[in-house]
């Protein structure tokens, strides 16, 4: 017997928290399916109901649930229980697309090194809101997107990869959302693949590619 080719037994269980059109998370799903990547979307979380991305998700035939924040009394206690929902998923991998809720210590803590994160900006540059409309404010030739590890400072973990674009004289906050979009739909589904075949790691100082530490900016496309 061939040791070598025993599979393991279990898929990582990946979770994905939504607040809105969950066209990221559509994106990962559908790239993990065309690619056959071993790996289980075990669940879909929106802290909104009736929002797109549950229906997306359903086509898919993801598990969806809902747990709204209005129901709470404070950030803590959502946390908590939105842990405790997490948790009936065994989750290997938490993966914040669209979520628009900032996560208490106590959530990150519970889950550390294991949370990716997808902003609109090329980190550290624009954390927080607005980041399109700061860019042009600011005239930037450049812009771009960032997936990045979760730590307890807002938008701050280490970098994984970058997607950079050209900001054009003509763009808009729209054109540049739109342009962003589609960067997003092509790097989140490689951070999450490398995430599950176990070559990216958070060690809680830096993130980490089959071994080696990756740049600040983290890769760049
Ligand atoms: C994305 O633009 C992402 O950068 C930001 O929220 C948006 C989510 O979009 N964090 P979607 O719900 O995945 O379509």
């Amino acid at each position: 017997m061939n040791f070598g080719d025993v599979k393991p037994e279990t898929k990582p269980n990946i979770v994905i928290l939504i607040s809105g059109s969950g066209s990221n998370m559509a994106a990962i799903a559908d790239a993990l399916k065309a690619e056959k990547v071993e790996a289980n979307i075990a669940a879909v979380i929106s802290n909104k109901d009736e929002v797109e991305g549950l229906q997306k998700a359903a086509e898919r035939g993801i598990h969806t649930e809902v747990l709204s924040h209005k129901n709470f009394a404070s950030r803590e206690a959502y946390d908590i229980a939105l842990i405790e929902l997490i948790n009936r998923f065994q989750a290997d991998l938490i993966v914040l697309a669209g979520f628009m809720r900032v996560l208490s210590p106590t959530f990150v803590q519970y889950f550390s090194n294991r949370i990716l994160n997808i902003h609109p900006s090329l980190l550290p540059k624009y954390t927080g809101l607005d980041t399109h409309q700061r860019v042009l404010d600011a005239g930037d030739a450049e812009h771009g997107v960032t997936v990045h590890f979760i730590n307890e400072q807002l938008d701050d973990g280490p970098n994984v990869i970058q997607a950079v674009l050209a900001v054009d004289q003509d763009d808009t906050v729209i054109s540049l959302q739109e342009k962003v979009r589609q960067q997003e739909h092509i790097i989140y589904p490689i951070a999450v693949k490398w995430f599950v075949e176990g070559r990216l790691k958070y060690n809680g100082k830096c993130a980490l590619l089959d071994g080696q530490e990756l740049p600040k900016n983290g890769l760049r496309l």
